[in-house]
């Protein structure tokens, strides 16, 4: 029997096509624009399963609404936007997209931590401003990157695969976390630390930490002040885990040299947003894992999830609280 599955954006047809025997697929035909609440929660009525993006809100009012769901595939690593615990109790199995994006978001951390060492953006818009008369030895002087100390906060695949990167510029890995992770202390020579110890000695410090109550604010001004006045602030987990009032502050007032965010609290942002007054913030648009082969992994890994549940041997990559 077939299955009613609702995808929450358009995704392209090819990517569905190998799957078009053992589905009916439902899309919200907008690539850009969020399905609207009332027409999401309408199309949940006939659906077996959902492949949605990390802008739905998955609660439980949601959840209790879609009566015949028995899986939501969220396209993602990162599942904030899900009410695990409720999927749970009503016997929804919710799924994520691990592994597949890992490099792709290493990649990435790591192009904003050196496109905020050395003032990239800046240095680009320097050009397009027409402000480039002269040479001189400090101009958009930036600070090294080699033989430094970065700190990864939250050492898991991807932060794994972010020391792999720090690696090749020789430098030194701390990192923290809920647990050791003795394989990343063995494949990356990282070395566990206190937070505190971290924050103190680190040259760039690297958010890689789920969003959850533990993690809300975590990094907040009092945390801010524990880094060096050099250090270098890079968030690309979720902009939840930052107080964005206190991170304006103490950039505005350079008690940490700059900030590379590509997550904040109320995505999208404008570019009115206060971050966008700072010349010490690179900021990108939540674009983590977005390279087209990677994109395309994530939504067939989430396609295979919804086969593997209906005509399988149960999801692939669940997601247990
Ligand atoms: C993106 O932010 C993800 O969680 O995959």
């Amino acid at each position: 029997m077939k299955r009613n599955i609702y995808i929450t954006r358009r995704i392209p047809d090819y990517l569905l096509e190998p799957y078009q025997e053992k589905f009916n697929f439902r899309m919200w035909q907008d690539s850009q624009i969020p399905v609207p609440k009332d027409v999401f929660y309408e199309e949940s009525l006939k659906a077996d399963g959902i492949l949605c993006l990390l802008t739905e809100t998955i609660d439980y009012d949601f959840l209790n609404h879609a009566s015949h769901l028995k899986i939501i595939a969220n396209t993602a690593v990162g599942y904030d936007n899900v009410d695990v615990d409720a999927a749970n109790e009503l016997g929804i199995t919710v799924t994520n997209t691990p592994d597949v994006l890992t490099e792709t978001t290493a990649d990435l951390a790591f192009a904003l931590l050196m496109a905020t060492a050395r003032r990239i953006v800046e240095s680009s818009k320097f050009i397009y401003d027409d402000k480039w008369s002269d040479w001189s030895p400090f101009q958009l002087a930036g600070t090294d990157i080699f033989n430094k100390t970065v700190g990864i906060v939250g050492m898991g695949r991807i932060g794994t695969a972010v020391a792999r990167r720090a690696k090749g510029f020789n430098m030194k890995v701390l990192y923290h976390n809920r647990t050791r992770n003795e394989a990343a202390e063995e494949e990356v020579a990282a070395t566990y630390v206190s937070f505190e110890h971290l924050l103190a000695e680190s040259d760039f410090v690297i958010s890689l930490v789920p969003l959850s109550e533990a993690t809300e604010n975590m990094f907040n001004r009092q945390v801010f002040e524990q880094m060096k006045e050099s250090a270098i602030f890079i968030n690309v987990s979720r902009g939840g885990v930052v107080d964005e009032a206190d991170l304006y502050e103490v950039l505005k007032e350079e008690v940490i040299k700059a900030a590379g965010l590509d997550v904040f609290v109320d995505e999208p942002i404008s570019g009115s947003h206060p971050f966008t007054k700072l010349n010490n913030a690179v900021l990108t648009p939540h674009i983590g894992s977005a390279t087209k082969e990677t994109r395309e992994k994530m939504l067939t890994l989430c396609l295979d999830n919804l086969e593997a549940t209906f005509f399988g041997e149960g999801p692939l990559t669940p997601v247990t609280k």
